[in-house]
């Protein structure tokens, strides 16, 4: 029996993960949006449940699938939506990842009918959406938080700079400089931070094998 707990350590943990791009309405039929496939948060939910957590898995729109009775699926459209649906899991979650590529602006309006096509130019106004890592960091108390940075230039610095602003526990530097690592692609290279500057840096691999890295790296911390 010592050898299934073994098997299982995150059995009896609630890992709230979020995955996938936001979108934000423009007009009734429009949007703003980004690549992300939601790939890597689909595989750090897989990896959790393997270890025997409860998943709950809140995703922007993806074409990514998931059938695991340890994985409650809470599809949202926007920041805002996503926020809530976070918000709404966050006290009783264990561990928070939020892999997902959020929206750093939204139309400060959204045009309640479609938009014509008129001048030579259009303006749209954008406003800042909420950070949800940030806002998590602002309020956690027991759960072991971490968040993803993507990072072309000034990679360590930046990644450390927002593990110590947002108080997360770790950080996954993702490099969009290799390539093969990225929005569409199956594989990603990455660099664990954790909150004693303790710095990791990986080989490009499948995601599949980042998520299980990840969760090793979360388990030898929640563990120390
Ligand atoms: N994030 C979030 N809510 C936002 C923006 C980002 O929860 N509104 C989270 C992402 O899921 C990721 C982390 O914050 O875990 C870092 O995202 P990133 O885009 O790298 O950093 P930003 O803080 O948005 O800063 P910038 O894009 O300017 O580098
Ligand atoms: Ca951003």
């Amino acid at each position: 029996e010592d050898n299934i707990l073994e098997k299982l350590p995150l059995k009896g943990k609630k890992v709230l993960i979020t995955a996938g791009p936001t979108h934000e309405a423009i007009d009734p039929v429009r949007f703003i949006g980004n690549h992300s496939s939601g790939k890597m948060g689909f595989e750090i939910a897989k990896a959790s449940a393997n270890l025997g957590a409860e998943v709950i898995l809140i995703t922007g729109p993806t074409h990514e699938k998931v059938f695991n009775s340890l994985i409650q699926v809470i599809p949202v459209i926007s920041t805002d939506d996503m926020y809530n649906a976070v918000h709404d899991h966050f006290k009783v979650a264990d561990i928070a990842i939020l892999s997902a590529a959020v929206a750093d602006y939204k139309p400060k309006e959204v045009a309640s009918q479609k938009i014509k096509k008129k001048e030579s130019t259009l303006t749209l106004e954008l406003e800042k959406t909420k950070d949800i890592l940030a806002s998590l960091g602002a309020i956690k108390t027991h759960q072991f938080l971490v968040g993803f940075a993507l990072e072309t230039n000034n990679e360590l610095e930046n990644a450390k700079d927002k593990l110590k602003r947002k108080n997360l526990n770790l950080i996954v530097l993702n490099s969009l400089n290799d390539t093969g690592a990225g929005f569409k692609t199956d594989t990603n290279k990455v660099t664990f931070i954790d909150a004693e500057d303790t710095v990791t840096e990986f080989q490009l691999k499948s995601k599949a094998a980042v998520a299980t890295d990840l969760l090793n790296k979360i388990l030898e911390q929640i563990n120390a």
